[in-house]
């Protein structure tokens, strides 16, 4: 099984801010829609609300502490205290994608093959930030700049890390 990371950063590395993204970047969204299609989807409870819905055509997994949470909409919930474990529940898949936020990224960094990350060409101020892309463990295999457009208000670079 391929574990990924998926996520869009500032330049600052900050990725929200009271439970909400940073920015609308259509293109970030159409990226993240196309790369996790068909892959399940694993969360922290926060981002699973932040969201607000479930993601069609995934399996959507949120992981919490809470014994009592509940939704119907989930196709799991997971109430492992280690991400470790809750990931061995989901040996069978060929690629998983932890879709964030910051507590669930900075648990699964040192476990992931795969790193998709966004780069957004701007410097904010978040309240929750990714940890530094360590290099000597990861290499950048691929990048795709964009410059900003009509829809994309913020130029924004595309970028695979895999782990050495
Ligand atoms: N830019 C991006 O790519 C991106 C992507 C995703 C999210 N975000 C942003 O990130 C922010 C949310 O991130 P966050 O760090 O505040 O929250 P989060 O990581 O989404 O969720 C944290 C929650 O996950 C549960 N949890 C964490 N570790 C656990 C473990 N080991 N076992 C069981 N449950 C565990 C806990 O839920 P309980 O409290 O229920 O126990 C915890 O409160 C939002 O602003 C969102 O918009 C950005």
């Amino acid at each position: 099984m391929t574990l990924s990371i998926i996520v869009a950063t500032s330049l600052n590395n900050a990725i929200g801010k009271d439970n909400q993204l940073l920015w609308h970047l259509p293109a970030d969204l159409k990226f993240f829609k196309t790369t996790t299609m068909g892959c399940p989807v694993l969360m922290g409870r926060k981002t699973f609300q932040s969201i607000g819905r479930t993601l069609p055509g995934r399996k959507n997994i949120v992981i919490t502490r809470d014994s009592n949470f509940n939704s119907d909409k989930v196709f799991d919930i997971i109430t492992e205290p280690n991400l470790d474990v809750a990931i061995q529940h989901l040996q069978n898949e060929q690629e998983v994608f932890i879709i964030g936020g910051g507590e669930i990224y900075k648990q699964s960094l040192y476990l992931v093959n795969t790193i998709y990350k966004t780069i957004v060409n701007t410097t904010i101020q978040g309240d929750v930030y990714f940890p530094e892309i360590d290099t000597n463990q990861y290499e950048l295999i691929w990048e795709e700049k964009h410059l900003a457009d009509e829809k994309n208000k913020m130029d924004y670079t595309f970028q695979k890390y895999i782990k050495r």
